[in-house]
């Protein structure tokens, strides 16, 4: 076990969420190297983690579960040979474990032997000394060879090492673990990073790595053809590949949205459910070998029945890219509403082309974040807030305002986030007025509930603040908060029809 551990690997050890680490490096209670804690400041910080304490991890990741559908946990068991590779690895060690083992014990009777030599050749005050050493090396060795004497962390990390690998990446310098049959890939959009990719299906050659240190092995098979000297400099197609070992890699991620391929990819209606009476879930499925690339936050073009379009919010996570979510609105006369409500049919062919807009989380932003979603504006922010529990945000709030109760067509979601995680704040409003109609009465009546609210709440000015719904709305909130003072650099606005 290594003394310095990554926040990940921590944080699973001793069954805490990441962010729970980082408010602890924050309050000064534990150092950070480099982005690492010690295995020793662990174990102050959690003096009771014990090999089955891992409720709080269980917890979080069953969240994580609900919060994403099926995705999670699918293949839990790695690959056979690389349950074999992993274990061989740390049969390895074990053995060189127990031989240096031997050898110290070898040393320790040698040393023992040694000291009776000149314990021999001591007289007087010498003599006592030596003879209290003795006593001191006979009492550690002792208190060293006590049976139950052991590191829950490090038997743990043992089992994390056989069920996980690490991946390192630079230059970013993020880590994240690989899971069960997770490629290189797969596992690092589940922690919500970006990395460059294409087909998702061994076809373009676009998710290119260099691995530095570590072993992979191929679980997909891929026909992009590497040559030979990029595999002889170890350069791998990471959605094909897994991490036997913990790894180093080298790979480009995605900052912008300017780096995303604009994709035409025919999907099928998975299954399309009403949230309300208002409002319709459709879910779509891309094919296996083509599936969307995006950014949390946003919007595709939509055509059904060869004819009837729509640009709308994704309102998923792009760690699932081949399952996509669309809260649909009812709109008498719309065409492609009509379609949505009267006639899709699960199976149905859906062309889907973007994506567009750039109302994306801003990641290396360390402030807290504050989203406010506005009626059917809660597609984009959900994708958002799902985007930014991948990445283990510390501090999440999320407030849903509505032009009535019947506009929060989802409101178990957040208050289960809210519930359930500690690091997650979610609050609902109705204004009682229709907020895609704004008039002077409605527009002072939203900055007043919003003056109330900074009134009560002044650190909502000291983070991002994400603002989706009716443009009419999000315009009169994009005001207030410049009003403030708060810079365009702060405030993130997307107009939702
Ligand atoms: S994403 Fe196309 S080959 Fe990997």
């Amino acid at each position: 076990m290594d003394d310095l551990l990554s926040l990940n690997r921590a944080a699973r050890l001793v069954g805490v969420s990441r962010s729970d680490l980082q408010k602890k490096i924050q309050n000064g209670e534990m150092n950070s190297f480099d982005g690492k804690v010690a295995v020793a400041d662990l174990m102050l910080n959690y003096p009771s983690a014990q090999l089955e304490d891992t409720r709080e991890f269980a917890r979080i990741a069953q969240i994580k579960e609900r919060a994403f559908g099926k995705r999670v946990f699918e293949r839990a068991l790695p690959d056979a040979e690389v349950l074999a590779a992993r274990i061989t690895e740390l049969s390895k060690t074990l053995a060189q474990s127990q031989s240096q083992l031997k050898q110290f014990n070898l040393l320790l009777s040698k040393l023992w032997d040694k000291l009776g030599e000149l314990e021999g050749q001591c007289h007087g005050e010498s003599k006592t000394k030596m003879e209290s050493l003795k006593c001191w090396i006979k009492q550690e060795v002792a208190s060293a060879m006590e049976p139950g004497f052991s590191n829950p962390l490090a038997i743990k990390d043992g089992i994390l090492s056989v069920m996980t690998a690490q991946v390192t990446l630079l230059p970013s310098q993020q880590d994240f673990l690989v899971e069960g049959q997770d490629t290189l890939l797969e596992a690092a959009m589940r922690a919500g990073i970006s990395l460059n990719y294409g087909c998702s299906g061994g076809n373009c050659g676009l998710c290119k790595g260099r691995v530095l240190s570590g072993q992979v092995k191929k679980i997909r098979h891929h026909d992009f053809p590497l040559s030979e000297a990029e595999k002889e400099q170890g350069t791998v197609l990471m959605c094909s590949n897994t991490a036997v070992s913990d790894i180093t890699l080298e790979a480009a991620i995605t900052g912008s949205v300017q780096e995303i391929p604009y994709q035409q990819i025919t999907a099928s209606v998975k299954t399309k459910a009403l949230l309300s009476d208002e409002v319709m879930l459709v879910h779509l499925q891309t094919p296996r070998s083509q599936r969307l690339r995006f950014l949390a936050g946003q919007r595709v073009s939509l055509r059904v029945a060869q004819s009837f379009d729509t640009e709308l919010s994704i309102a998923s996570c792009p760690c699932d890219d081949r399952n996509l979510l669309f809260h649909v609105r009812r709109q008498p006369g719309n065409l492609f509403s009509d379609h949505v409500f009267e006639k899709m049919k699960s199976g149905e062919a859906v062309e889907v082309t973007g994506p567009q807009g750039e109302f994306i989380l801003h990641e290396k932003s360390d402030r807290p974040l504050y989203f406010f979603a506005f009626d059917g504006g809660f597609a984009p922010i959900k994708s958002l807030v799902e985007h930014a529990m991948s990445l283990a945000v510390s501090n999440i709030n999320l407030c849903w305002i509505a032009s009535d109760k019947g506009q929060l067509y989802l409101p178990n979601v957040g208050r289960a986030w809210g519930d359930a995680l500690d690091n997650f704040h979610y609050a609902e409003q109705t204004m009682d007025f229709d907020l895609r109609v704004m008039n002077t009465k409605r527009e002072a009546s939203l900055l007043q509930f919003f003056k109330g609210k900074v009134a009560q709440h002044p650190e909502w000015m000291q983070g991002d603040i994400y603002l989706a719904g009716p443009e009419s709305a999000v315009v009169v909130a994009e005001q207030f908060f410049a009003s403030l003072g708060l810079p365009k650099s702060r405030v993130f606005v997307e107009a939702v029809k």
